[in-house]
């Protein structure tokens, strides 16, 4: 199945497809130089499989984890291909998750100026959400994606297989993107969710999640203004992600709690059942207040006030600018119950 991302000049086509890895050189350009970067926790085989397609491949692996969206490993992947001769005309594929596709995005972005990038994720979420936009980064200290560009891949190859290696728990964090895009734009992939059939109906939840990334994205490529309901439930989540430290809950997870307060009360209880049916955190561990601190410091504040999604009906959003004192309220109310 093929996908269109409709943005002039900076179209390009997901293909979604079983065993697609495998016909990489048939939907990429591979008859050049090929920067191909994975890391350490992806199945080698797959960054193999891209190798073995590519007239001259040249494989990194980074350590796995969000370590690896890094200066030095940004200045490693250049290095490389200067090393190895890379011009104007070569390419760099992603092999991975959010980390590599971030990392990898980046430097093609940056040496010299811009090369041509292929993604082909292998986690859910990567499947799912951060392929697709072109929003590459990489961190500063604990500061994440403060480094970063828009750059979109020249094609993005999804190959559902790849799952099947990966962790039960990571296939959940990644659903938890599936259900935050359900939640503001498609009611009947909520139901999916609701029904409990996501697993099973895996790439159903895959096409219809990237239609709604797509649709935004195409209004919206550099987040002016619509992108910003992707962060449903971000806000919150950046702070349990913050407060929890880089290393505990995977970031899907953090989403999954931070939309808790964020949809109406109404609402709530058949979220959290959703959540708990996909095995996703419906509590943490933690001081909400420092939750809250780091929430709000966060690139979505601006002058006293935060800029927020909220959900009232599955398939429907509202965005609110509101007071930062008023917001941190509301989570206390909403969310002190859910902090154990
Ligand atoms: N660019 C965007 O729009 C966007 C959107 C959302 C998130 N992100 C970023 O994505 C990152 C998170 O991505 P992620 O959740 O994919 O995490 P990740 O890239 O760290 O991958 C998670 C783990 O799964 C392993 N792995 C990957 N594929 C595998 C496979 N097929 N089988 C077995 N193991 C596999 C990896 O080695 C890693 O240990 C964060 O840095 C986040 O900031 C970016």
């Amino acid at each position: 199945m093929k996908l269109h991302v409709n943005l002039a000049e900076n179209g390009y086509d997901i293909i979604i497809e079983r065993g697609v890895l495998s016909r990489a050189s048939e939907e990429l350009k591979l008859e050049r130089k090929v920067l191909i970067v994975t890391d350490s926790g992806v199945p080698k085989q797959y960054a193999e499989t891209v190798a073995a397609k590519c007239a001259h491949p040249v494989i990194v692996t980074v350590p796995e984890g969000e370590g690896s969206k890094s200066f030095s490993m940004l200045e490693a992947l250049c290095r490389k291909m200067l090393e190895e001769g890379f011009t104007r005309t070569d390419c760099a594929v992603a092999v991975g998750g959010g980390v590599v596709g971030d990392l990898t995005g980046f430097a093609a972005a940056s040496f010299m100026r811009g090369i041509d990038f292929y993604n082909i994720p292998t986690t859910l979420l990567s499947q799912v959400d951060s392929s697709v936009g072109g929003k590459v980064a990489v961190n500063l200290d604990s500061v994440k994606n403060i480094v970063g560009s828009f750059y979109q891949p020249k094609k993005v190859l999804i190959d559902p297989d790849v799952l099947s290696t990966l962790p039960r728990r990571q296939i959940a964090a990644g659903l938890a993107e599936s259900l935050k895009m359900s939640l503001t734009s498609d009611k009947e992939l909520y139901e999916i969710f609701k029904a409990g059939k996501a697993e099973s109906d895996i790439e159903e939840v895959i096409r219809r999640s990237l239609l709604v990334k797509i649709n935004v994205v195409e209004q919206d490529e550099k987040e002016t203004g619509l992108r910003k309901v992707l962060n449903f439930g971000h806000t919150l989540g950046h702070g349990i992600e913050g407060a929890e430290g880089l290393s505990g809950f995977y970031h899907g997870e953090c989403v999954a709690l931070g939309m808790i307060p964020m949809c109406s009360d109404e609402m709530r209880p058949e979220l959290i059942r959703a959540l708990e049916k996909l095995g996703l955190p419906t509590s943490v561990e933690g001081n909400i207040e420092k939750m809250l601190d780091i929430a709000t410091h966060d690139k979505k504040c601006d002058g006293g006030s935060i800029s927020v999604v909220f959900v009232n009906t599955p398939g429907s959003f509202e965005f609110k600018k509101m007071p930062i004192e008023d917001f941190k309220s509301l989570m206390r109310e909403r969310f002190s119950q859910y902090i154990r």
